[in-house]
């Protein structure tokens, strides 16, 4: 179809003549749509996971092992035209693999998505993006400068499933983060876990040191979860519940050998994550480590997609929300008072700035 404003190339412009543009076959080529497909695909591309996810698909996979859509079907008691559209969706995803119609798991699945899997995030994925619903008023949140329900209103229920899902991820982050900084050296360390959800990093920390003790800091209703995790994993006898907000609740100054400050500071502003660095500076003892772990964008904020978009979820979801650089927080390291600072990648995508308080 003939499009007078635009035309497709390689047909060229009445304008774009030797003497205005040059060569015409140098000229101008519109870019791709791609970009803008793949942010279209993007609302598809999570709910066909999220389906996959709710109907069980990757756990009735391990346990048939490959098969055709009739056989899972029927194992799963679902329409066969509707089962075959969605598990095509998550073969196009590069979540699955069929072959000659066979459906089976490829190692993404096996990993990530069976419930079971070593590093399975299937719990993570409906409460990753947080509320769906703010989503769809993210211009009413840019417009307003917050969002209309922001899980500030109700962070119990928000958290306990977001901190029940991320605990796989952080518990082998916290765990493989002694590789790094040997926390399990310590004698007898003394552990502070502000915001501490499940509790993974002290626990890791309190499996890698048989006399370490920990306080650990939660909202009261979420650390109903610690509570459960300290328990599950034997270190409950070591470990103090110290429910509350991690701004007001009392801290004892300079009797702690590490504070964890783990994926915290985003939700608070930066204002507000620069006043939990201090607070940790405080209950260090000298000598005495921060675990600062979050998503850091690059200071130019574009060449790491994961954490400019993690702070994008958190303008949607949070009354002050966002993601800082690792530059701005060597600034407020430093200025707080540490030193050494260094960053750590235990496991990839998860980053964790440690400082040390001096002597
Ligand atoms: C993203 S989770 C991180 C959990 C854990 N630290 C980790 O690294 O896996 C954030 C945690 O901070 C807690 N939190 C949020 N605001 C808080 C506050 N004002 N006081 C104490 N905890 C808070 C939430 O309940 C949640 O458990």
């Amino acid at each position: 179809m003939y499009e007078p404003r635009d035309p497709p190339y390689p047909e060229l412009k009445k304008t774009h003549s030797m003497a205005h543009k040059g060569r015409p076959w140098t000229d101008y080529k519109p870019p791709p749509a791609a970009p803008v497909w793949a942010a279209i695909e993007g609302l598809g591309r999570y709910y066909i996971l999220l389906a996959a996810i709710e109907l069980d698909v990757f756990d009735t996979l391990q346990a048939t092992g490959p098969a055709t859509v009739e056989h899972l079907a029927d194992h799963m008691d679902l329409p066969v035209d509707h089962l075959r559209s969605l598990l095509d969706g998550v073969v196009a995803e590069g979540l699955l693999d069929q072959f000659v119609d066979i459906y089976e798991l490829n190692d993404t699945a096996k990993r990530y998505l069976v419930s079971d899997g070593p590093a399975t995030m299937a719990d993570l994925i409906a409460v990753a993006p947080g509320p769906h619903a703010n989503w769809t008023r993210l211009a009413d949140t840019v417009r307003n400068g917050r969002p209309a329900t922001p899980i500030e209103d109700d962070p119990v229920a928000f958290y306990v499933p977001l901190v029940e899902g991320t605990f796989t991820t952080m518990f082998r982050c916290a765990t493989r983060a002694d590789l790094k900084i040997r926390y399990s050296a310590l004698r007898e360390p003394r552990i502070l876990d502000l915001g501490a959800g499940g509790a993974p990093w002290a626990i890791a920390m309190l499996n890698g040191c048989p006399a370490g003790t920990a306080v650990i800091n939660d909202l009261p209703g979420v650390i109903d979860v610690a509570a459960r995790k300290v328990a599950e994993h034997g270190v409950a006898d070591r470990c103090e519940l110290r429910p509350g907000n991690f701004h007001t609740i009392d801290i004892e100054p300079a009797s702690y050998d590490i504070v964890v400050l783990g994926h915290i500071c985003r939700t608070e502003g930066a204002e507000g994550a620069q006043s939990l660095i201090a607070r940790a500076f405080d209950a260090l003892k000298p000598e005495g480590r921060l675990l600062l772990a979050d998503y850091f964008p690059d200071r130019e904020r574009k060449f790491n997609p994961h954490a400019v978009i993690m702070g994008t979820t958190m303008m949607a979801s949070t009354e002050k929300g966002f993601t800082f650089t690792h530059q701005q927080f060597s600034e407020w390291l430093y200025v707080a008072g540490f030193r050494q600072t260094r960053l750590i990648e235990p496991i990839g995508f998860q980053q964790t700035f440690v400082a040390r308080k001096p002597r």
